[in-house]
């Protein structure tokens, strides 16, 4: 394994930066030859003695204990920075992405080839589906966010571009600019209120206008490089739960933004000649994608039974996509705040405001013990525990719904973290695995990728616990 001094640090509440690993597991009384491993070891056991006597979750730990296994060379893998020098990958920054590495070493695992058929059931920004292509491997994938939806149809669009093709469009659509007239966006949505000054706003809506009369595919490729600059021109930051405002932070223009990224794609284009000459440029690996809802697939016509399925569901942390991408849905896919707030409502209930019916009770053994636990304590949201019932009830509809649709032998790889919530862990990893267990699937392996920190203000109140990133691998 691969040492990587940075990545604990990041970890780390203990001053263990001017400290070689080393010696702080000397210190500890540990010794053998990988301190790293022997760290992480200890505080795994620790992590068990956080669960109370005769609690589910110790249960669960014991029965899947021998599927469980590290591979912490996947950490750099399983989220986007993994992407951060891939071609065109890096050109839209969906942070929930993970990386064209990960689906490349799962398609490898998998053996797969251009008779499978891979599916990516929270398709995000592509990543699966983009990978496959490379590969010749025909793919398929499903999104509920719009801008997700758009982003995993668009990118392989990308891949069919020549050099300067991007170039001379973009020369030719400057002048048009300032003629346009502004698009209509979704102003009356708070956050795009106060995310722009009226300068760029407006600089915004006019090249929206302009890129919305060229003709397909183009129009579509820089309606994707303009979701890109949003951020950058904007006071906000995607901030996992929600965008951060920050007024005094240093903003791009839009135009000067669009320069550099019409270059980055350009180097792509020349770099991906290089990399993959042979990239298969035919209708055959295009990507099939829908925007529809994983937890139900029966309308969703399949051209054959995917073999593979290579995903990431949201976390069961809080975050709201349709916070973080509001500025990219409020230029294009909504016209106001009610469209927003039922797209909100309608992806996975992984998020605080999710909505649960009366009728809605906790799943699973665990879930019931920790909504229970954490009925009894002072949370800083009340909200927490329905939060936590819904993204399991949703979870198992959707693993029942990939056992129906998958081919039998198929293949899950899918990368999930768990969560802590007032100290109280949940092995998300292993709940999930017990539930695709009881639609039919066999649970393989348990492949931990990462340890996370908690947040800093949980670390205080309960102490450091690291907690696991999993790659959960199932048989159908
Ligand atoms: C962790 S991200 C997936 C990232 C993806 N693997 C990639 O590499 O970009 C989870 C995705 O699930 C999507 N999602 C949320 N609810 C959904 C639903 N009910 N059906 C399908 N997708 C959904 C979100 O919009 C988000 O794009």
């Amino acid at each position: 394994m691969k040492f990587n001094f940075k990545r604990l640090q990041r970890y780390s509440c203990e001053n263990r930066t001017d400290m070689s690993l080393r010696k702080i597991a000397r210190q500890k009384g540990l010794t053998g030859n990988n301190p790293q491993q022997m760290l992480f070891a200890e505080e795994v056991m620790a992590v068990k003695s956080l669960y109370p006597p005769d609690s589910t979750r110790q249960e669960i730990e014991d029965k899947f204990e021998n599927l469980i296994h590290e591979e912490l060379k996947l950490g750099s893998v399983v989220s986007y920075v993994g992407n951060k020098n891939v071609p065109f990958l890096r050109i839209y920054r969906y942070k929930e992405a993970f990386a064209f590495d990960f689906v490349m070493d799962f398609l490898r695992r998998f053996e797969a080839d251009s008779d499978d058929y891979v599916f990516d059931p929270f398709s995000g920004l592509g990543t699966t589906m983009f990978t496959s292509m490379l590969c010749g491997i025909p793919s398929v994938g499903i999104d509920k966010l719009p801008i997700a939806h758009f982003s995993s149809k668009t990118l392989p669009l990308l891949l069919l571009l020549k050099e300067n093709e991007l170039k001379k469009i973009w020369t030719s659509l400057t002048p048009k600019i300032q003629r346009s007239e502004p698009a209509e966006v979704a102003l009356d949505v708070p956050i795009m209120k106060i995310a722009f000054d009226e300068e760029t706003l407006l600089t915004l809506r006019t090249l929206k206008s302009a890129i919305e009369d060229l003709p397909l595919p183009y129009r579509d490729i820089f309606l994707l490089l303009f979701f890109s600059i949003l951020e950058e021109c904007s006071f906000t930051s995607k901030d996992g739960q929600f965008l951060r405002l920050n007024r005094n932070k240093k903003i791009s223009s839009p135009i000067d933004a669009m320069n550099r990224k019409i270059a980055q794609v350009e180097e792509d284009v020349r770099r991906m000649k290089l990399l993959s000459p042979d990239i298969p440029r035919n209708e055959k690996f295009m990507p099939d994608v829908y925007h529809g809802d994983t937890r139900d697939l029966s309308d969703i016509t399949f051209k054959k039974k995917p073999t593979i399925i290579i995903t990431s569901p949201p976390y069961a942390n809080r975050y709201d996509y349709t916070r973080t991408y509001a500025l990219e849905l409020c230029f294009h896919f909504v016209q106001n705040f009610e469209e927003l707030k039922a797209i909100r409502f309608g992806i996975l209930r992984s998020h605080i405001e999710s909505k649960i019916r009366k009728d809605e009770s906790p799943p699973h053994p665990v879930i019931k013990e920790v909504v229970e636990i954490l009925g009894r304590k002072k949370l800083n949201n009340p909200k927490i525990p329905s939060m936590i019932t819904t993204y399991f009830i949703d979870m198992q509809k959707v693993i029942t719904e990939w056992f129906k649709v998958l081919t039998p032998g198929g293949k899950v790889a899918m990368v999930v973290d768990n969560v802590r919530f007032e100290g109280e862990l949940i092995p998300v990893d292993l709940v999930l695995s017990e539930m695709a267990e009881e639609a039919g699937f066999e649970v393989k392996e348990i492949i931990v990728a990462r340890y996370k920190g908690n947040s800093s203000q949980q670390m205080k109140k309960y102490g450091r616990v690291p907690v696991r990133e999993s790659i959960v691998v199932w048989e159908r």
